[in-house]
């Protein structure tokens, strides 16, 4: 009898290291294979923020990475200066990562987008054709009502006017707050104005309706039933395009640097 329990004892003891390497050598053999549909996704945003991909569209891995390749320039830029940081490679660069690690971030100044940190380094993207920049892609972060909203906001060539925005994670109500997905109101983006005329972020998140981009270039719809998730962009969108996100960076690019002039910048071997 006591031979049995000892042997029951040695056999769920066994049962249970078995068990626990097989679960950790699945989550680290899947890991990787995560971290490539994490970045695939990425890519599959930032075509679609740029107009590469339609609203909708499904395409396969490789074409995904043959139209960002052709398309799109990804380019790391030091927030504090606005310049390009050529010693860093983009794809390989986690900018979440880096915000959350001390050496490589700083704190940010108190914000209504309630941004805590900064990284040193971020990576936009040039959309190109046959050399001249045709948009600029901008990750944006802040938040929501119960989240983190993280996405991009491209920009066209004149660095001013709206081409598109989109969210590829967050944590708002479906239907509330989560409508920021909804592709008839990301479609209301395009053609409206960042910056006023003096260059200050002035694009508005409204509650209620705006008019056309023509008629209320600075104004989008807010969501109905969540106020708090549309102002939370608002307030994103003005830290991102201000003096602690991007502001330095598109600054330098309407003086002609930041990669508009036609073959100013090489491209980067990929
Ligand atoms: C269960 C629940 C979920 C909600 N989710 C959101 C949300 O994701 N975003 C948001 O702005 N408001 C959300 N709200 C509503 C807010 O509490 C608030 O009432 C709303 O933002 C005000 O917007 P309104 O002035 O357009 O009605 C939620 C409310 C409830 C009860």
């Amino acid at each position: 009898m006591e031979h049995d329990a000892r042997y029951t004892v040695a056999f769920t003891a066994l049962l249970c290291v078995v068990c626990s390497a097989l679960v950790s050598a699945v989550a680290v053999g899947l890991r990787e294979r995560q971290e490539e549909n994490r970045q695939l996704d990425r890519m599959k945003n930032v075509l679609a923020v740029s107009g590469l991909v339609e609203p909708g569209e499904r395409q396969e891995r490789a074409e995904i990475q043959r139209r960002f390749a052709e398309g799109l320039e990804p380019r790391v830029v030091n927030l504090a200066t606005g310049a390009f940081v050529e010693d860093v490679d983009p794809l390989a660069y986690d900018q979440r990562k880096a915000a959350a690690d001390p050496d490589t971030s700083r704190p940010a100044p108190k914000n209504p987008a309630r941004v805590r940190r900064l990284p040193e380094h971020a990576v936009i993207y040039l959309l190109r054709r046959e050399g001249r920049v045709e948009g600029i892609i901008l990750p944006v972060e802040g938040m929501g009502l119960w989240s983190t909203l993280y996405g991009f906001l491209a920009l066209e060539a004149d660095a001013r006017t709206i081409r598109g925005l989109t969210f590829y994670e967050h944590g708002e109500t479906a239907g509330l707050g989560g409508e920021v997905d909804n592709p008839r109101w990301k479609a209301l983006w395009a053609g409206r104005l960042a910056f006023g005329d003096d260059w200050r972020p002035r694009i508005t998140v409204e509650k209620g309706r705006a008019g056309t981009a023509e008629a209320d270039p600075y104004g989008v719809d807010g969501l109905s039933g969540a106020t708090l998730t549309s102002n939370g962009v608002t307030h994103l969108l003005h830290f991102w395009l201000g003096d602690h996100g991007f502001g330095p960076y598109l600054a330098a690019y309407r003086q002609g640097g930041g990669g508009q002039a036609p073959g100013s910048e090489r491209r980067r071997d990929r």
